[in-house]
């Protein structure tokens, strides 16, 4: 399987609603942040998608979705490594994320689990993060602290 990895588009909206429909994620700021999301693209399709907000010197990562049919082909990690790489061509800090059902996917890239209530107030204050339920399992990733920061060579 051919996947490319892009930008997303204004017209990728539907298809990466669709993405996160299909996966029980919340549709909240994403058109407000698509300026930092990514597409993964396979014959013509989006596969997988994946943003980041920018909150200051703090990011986001969200959204990361993939087609449950191409699941297990790299496309996920593919798109966590993209949008940490983008973090850190911003000059961010940290990237915090949320998520119900991936804890025990993304220690492999570094992220550490933290308390909700220990995550900085700007990062609370998103539409995404008041929209995840209570129970959603807070993580955080630092380019430097992690000390994990090295890209696979498939980028
Ligand atoms: C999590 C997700 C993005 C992974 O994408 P993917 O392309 O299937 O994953 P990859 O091919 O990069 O990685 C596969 C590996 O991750 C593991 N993995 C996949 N989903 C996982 C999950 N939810 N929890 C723990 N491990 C997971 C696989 O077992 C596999 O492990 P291995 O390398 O030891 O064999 C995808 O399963 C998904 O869309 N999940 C639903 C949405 C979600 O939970 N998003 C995260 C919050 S924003």
């Amino acid at each position: 399987m051919d996947v490319t990895l892009r930008r997303a588009r204004t017209e990728d909206v539907p298809a990466v609603e669709t993405l996160l429909r299909a996966r029980e994620l919340p549709l909240d700021g994403l058109v407000e942040h698509l300026e930092n999301f990514w597409v993964a693209e396979a014959d013509g399709k989006a596969v997988g998608t994946g943003g980041l907000e920018v909150h200051g010197r703090l990011g986001l990562l969200r959204s990361l979705a993939v087609d449950a049919d191409k699941s297990g082909a790299g496309i996920g990690s593919r798109l966590t490594w993209q949008l940490l790489e983008e973090a850190v061509g911003l000059g961010l800090r940290e990237v915090f994320l949320l998520t119900t059902s991936a804890s025990d996917y993304f220690p492999r890239f570094g992220f550490v689990r933290l308390n909700r209530r220990d995550v900085p107030a700007d990062i609370q204050a998103s539409a995404l993060f008041q929209a995840c339920p209570r129970a959603a399992t807070a993580m955080r990733w630092s380019p430097t602290a992690s000390g994990l920061y090295e890209p696979p060579s498939v980028i």
